[in-house]
């Protein structure tokens, strides 16, 4: 949410903000925007997305070997000119580049006011680009002093970059709640909302911790917290490489990361099985599991696909791990007043790993006592580094705003911490726990078969590309499918849609059914298919029309329903994974058919750093 680049060292910084601006763009394109400092400060900002940045900055004076670039993903003040990053102070000291939101700022903007200050925009960070000045001026200390004083009245998130003008070779960072990596190289230093626009240049790279401070010239690095304790940077490499960060010949970040599935399932199990099937090994679950095994309750917090992918582990914990489990919003657990006891085990489960609401869900549990484990993607996110213990899911980086691989991930860890903690708790059979091992490691080579259908998938999306609604409906571990399905296609083709449970139907939805209506049933041959028949057979009659994702070979669905996608035979336990690769790509091509930027959804951003 909101994306932050800059740069200080040797080389022109314009062409490395560009670029990196354009790596950024999936967590806000609303505006965008850079400052050059070289001598004097040049501004160049822009409602619109970084193409419109680089037309408007086309033959302006682009030189400087220190800047800092922002895309914006609006909050306070809607996407405009003037709304857009970088801030200046009223009296141009200061230029301020900001993801987050600053909780206060209406009180400190009277204040700023009744003390002479003027404002340009309707945002937060001009505020505070303001404060940081009031202070410098009327207390005379430095700029870091004043950023640091600045910040001990702020309440919120920020990740920033401030430059001052008095001090032209010099760049502030500082971060809390909304993330900061820093990147080293040879007498120079690049900062960024995630490593995407840094890898191309360096693979040492630093995190910055909450309420740190960072002062960055060409020569060097000074890290402090709020209070001025010094800190020792801790810089480190990373295995990112710019070919992940790279459409290849796909049109959309989204169909590649759809094909890549059979590949980062692959990845997310790759070393945690054992050769010979038998048995599951998690790194990042040994410290705590006595408290894993004796857990008597496990709670699920997650926003959005992550909750679903959290539903579908609650059918996986409670099945094979024998253990009751509850999965909560992030959203609204953390205003709640949820009964947590020390022996549950809480799993926070998020792609980027700074999903504010789900940090903050950790951060309540944190008082009392229960044990917090993390399934993040994001190597050295917020989460992973404030839980107890943690899985990555090594899908690897995912650009494209609506999340695919990243699901079918998560999922793949819930399941092996499913039938690992089954065959730990002695309630899962040894043969059980080795068949369901197999069965896991069957799927990437399934998910290639289904891959191998999106042309017929393509000629099924074209039929409904112009439908106003959908319904998607499940039973049992197929439900939550049902609302990803549904959740995939509203976000990216704006077409209304919702999940059911198949046989809440009855209970309402059933009455919006008519000849419009195309019905996505997911029918695959498991223990409630025959009641899955019922309810398909339930909107025929209503004249609903059918899109069934059922195993392949079933010719009694084909029967009833008017489109048949066919995903291989497999078991229950694995069968989210597969069936929700065809929704997939039928969401992806009604969105490009529709025209729609399926990478860049309106209104959304990948990572969604403020609640
Ligand atoms: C939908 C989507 C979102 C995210 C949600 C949580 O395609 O991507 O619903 O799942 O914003 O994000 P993370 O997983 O990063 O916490």
């Amino acid at each position: 949410m909101c994306g932050i680049v800059a740069y200080v060292g040797d080389r022109t910084a314009y062409p490395i903000l560009i670029k990196g601006l354009q790596r950024l763009e999936y967590r806000g394109y609303d505006s965008a925007g850079i400052a050059l400092l070289n001598g004097q400060t040049n501004v160049y900002k822009c409602k619109g997305k970084v193409k419109d940045l680089q037309a408007l900055s086309k033959d302006k004076e682009i030189s400087g070997t220190v800047g800092m670039g922002h895309t914006r993903w609006a909050t306070h003040g809607e996407p405009s000119d003037h709304n857009a990053h970088p801030h200046r102070s009223m009296n141009g000291k200061f230029f301020v580049v900001h993801n987050g939101i600053i909780e206060n700022y209406t009180h400190l903007k009277k204040e700023l006011s009744n003390r002479g200050y003027k404002f340009q925009s309707e945002t937060d960070t001009e505020v505070l680009a303001n404060l940081i000045e009031n202070i410098y001026l009327e207390k005379s200390v430095s700029a870091e002093l004043a950023v640091r004083l600045a910040l001990t009245k702020v309440v919120g998130a920020y990740g920033l970059v401030i430059s001052c003008e008095d001090e032209p070779g010099m760049l502030i960072a500082a971060r809390k709640g909304s993330p900061l990596v820093v990147g080293v190289g040879e007498h120079e230093y690049f900062l960024a909302s995630d490593a995407t626009p840094i890898v191309e240049y360096t693979d040492q790279v630093m995190y910055l911790n909450d309420e740190e401070v960072a002062v960055i010239t060409r020569d060097g690095l000074d890290l402090k917290n709020l209070e001025n304790d010094s800190k020792t940077p801790d810089f480190k490499k990373i295995t990112l490489s710019i070919d992940h960060i790279d459409k290849g010949d796909y049109e959309h970040f989204m169909l590649k990361e759809i094909h890549e599935q059979p590949m980062s399932i692959r990845d997310t199990f790759r070393g945690r099985v054992a050769m010979d099937e038998s048995k599951i090994f998690l790194g990042g679950v040994l410290d705590i599991m006595p408290q894993l095994i004796k857990a008597k309750r496990i709670i699920i917090v997650a926003c959005g696909t992550s909750w679903h992918a959290g539903l579908v582990g609650e059918y996986l914990f409670e099945k094979y791990g024998r253990i009751p489990v509850e999965v909560e919003y992030a959203s609204e657990f953390r205003y709640r007043d949820p009964i947590i006891q020390e022996d549950d085990l809480v799993i926070a489960i998020s792609q980027s790993g700074e999903t504010a609401d789900t940090l903050a869900a950790i951060r309540k549990v944190r008082e009392t006592g229960a044990t917090i484990l993390g399934i993040c993607n994001v190597a050295g996110s917020s989460i992973a580094r404030e839980t107890d213990a943690g899985v990555y899911t090594h899908a690897g980086i995912e650009i494209g705003v609506a999340s695919t691989k990243a699901f079918t991930s998560q999922i793949t860890v819930l399941t092996m911490m499913a039938l690992l903690l089954g065959s730990k708790r002695q309630v899962l059979p040894a043969s059980e726990y080795k068949e369901l091992i197999h069965e896991l490691i069957q799927v990437p080579s399934k998910i290639e078969e289904i891959l191998k259908q999106e042309s017929e998938i393509e000629k099924i999306a074209a039929v409904y590309k112009d439908v106003t609604n959908a319904l998607y409906m499940g039973r049992g571990i197929l439900f939550p499918v049902a609302l990803e399905g549904a959740l995939k296609l509203k976000e990216i083709s704006y077409i209304h849609a919702e999940g059911y449970p198949a046989a809440e139907m009855k209970h309402g939805p059933i009455a919006l059914i008519d000849e419009n209506m195309p019905v996505f049933a997911l029918a695959a041959n498991d223990q409630s298919y025959e009641k899955m028949v019922s309810n398909i057979q339930e909107v025929k009659a209503r004249k609903g029309k059918v899109i069934a994702i059922a195993t392949k070979g079933d010719k009694g669905i084909r029967k009833m329903a008017d489109h048949v996608i066919e995903i291989p035979e497999c078991h229950e336990a694995v069968s989210p994974l597969l069936a929700v690769v065809p929704l997939q790509i039928l969401s992806y091509h009604i969105a490009v058919m529709r025209g729609c930027n399926v990478d860049q959804p309106r209104n959304l951003a990948k990572s969604v750093t403020v609640e």
